[in-house]
């Protein structure tokens, strides 16, 4: 049967769940938020997960427990990935106490703030620049050795609707999240030659921790699914981009907002 077979008919194969099992992921910035979520998810999909984190080790650890408590596997790992020997230090670690890594999450996050540009200092841009496109440079380069020997890995980029919605005074921000998707353009077409996938997820405005007070109204009424993300949704999404279900897709940015950026 060929998709150019216009009398084809479709497989009756069974739908497969999303399938991770004797993969290895690192979720950057998984000690709480999304990413915690992530690493949850796809412990749940059969990957053993690396938990990095920089500072919160005791959520770092809680992490690591809720996957355990399901019956899945995880380590916490510490480093700062925006340090490039923090970086090699830290592939070296996972690939030592679980193995190489499949599946990269680049989530991690510093401190987002939103300054007027006559407010903002370049060391601001250098900032979010570090955390959106320095780290996964550092992470990409650590693990691809390991990925084109293999000739296979999913890399997933964490963006943010902010691009489409050019949000005022937020401009570091936004600036550096639109690299990210240059980034994950060009490394897609780079990297597929090698079997290895790179897609962006960009999420919607999702309360986590970090929004505790923020009151998410004003945003929730102009979702066309009319209800807040949760990060299930986003840990849902990033799954089916690292896993085998998504093997024909790259280079492609996948929105997960309730489609509060249609139209834009
Ligand atoms: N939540 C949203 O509404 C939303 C919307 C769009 C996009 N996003 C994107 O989604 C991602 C996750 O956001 P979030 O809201 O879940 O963030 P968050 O709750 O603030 O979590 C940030 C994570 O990054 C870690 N981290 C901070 N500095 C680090 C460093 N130098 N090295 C390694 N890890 C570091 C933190 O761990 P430590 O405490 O241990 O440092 C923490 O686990 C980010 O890329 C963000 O831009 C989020």
């Amino acid at each position: 049967m060929s998709e150019h077979d216009p009398q084809s008919t479709p497989s009756r194969q069974p739908a497969t769940a999303p399938d991770l099992h004797g993969q290895i992921a690192l979720v950057t910035g998984a000690s709480r938020g999304l990413g915690r979520h992530i690493a949850v998810a796809l412990a749940r999909a059969g990957a053993r997960v690396a938990v990095n984190y920089a500072h919160s080790e005791a959520d770092a650890a809680q992490t690591v427990q809720l996957i355990e408590q399901e019956g899945g596997q995880a380590q916490a790992f510490r480093a700062d990935v925006t340090d490039e020997q923090s970086v090699g230090a830290l592939v070296d670690a996972i690939d030592s106490a679980l193995g190489p890594v499949d599946v990269l999450v680049n989530n991690a996050t510093g401190p987002q703030p939103m300054l007027a540009i006559e407010e903002s200092r370049w060391s601001d841009f250098a900032d979010q620049l570090d955390f959106f496109v320095k780290a996964p440079l550092l992470l990409v380069q650590a693990v691809l050795p390991g990925m084109k020997a293999r000739r296979a890995g999913s890399i997933v980029n964490i963006g943010s609707e902010v691009v489409q919605i050019g949000n005022a005074r937020f401009s570091s921000y936004v600036t550096a999240k639109s690299a990210m998707i240059g980034m994950t353009r060009s490394w897609a077409n780079e990297l597929g030659p090698h079997g290895i996938r790179v897609n962006l997820l960009a999420p919607g405005f999702i309360p986590v921790e970090r929004h505790a007070g923020v009151d998410p109204e004003g945003y929730r009424v102009k979702v066309p699914l009319q209800r807040m993300g949760e990060p299930s949704d986003i840990a849902d999404a990033a799954v089916f981009l690292a896993s085998p279900q998504s093997r024909f897709v790259t280079g492609q940015c996948l929105s997960v907002n309730g489609g509060y950026t249609t139209g834009i």
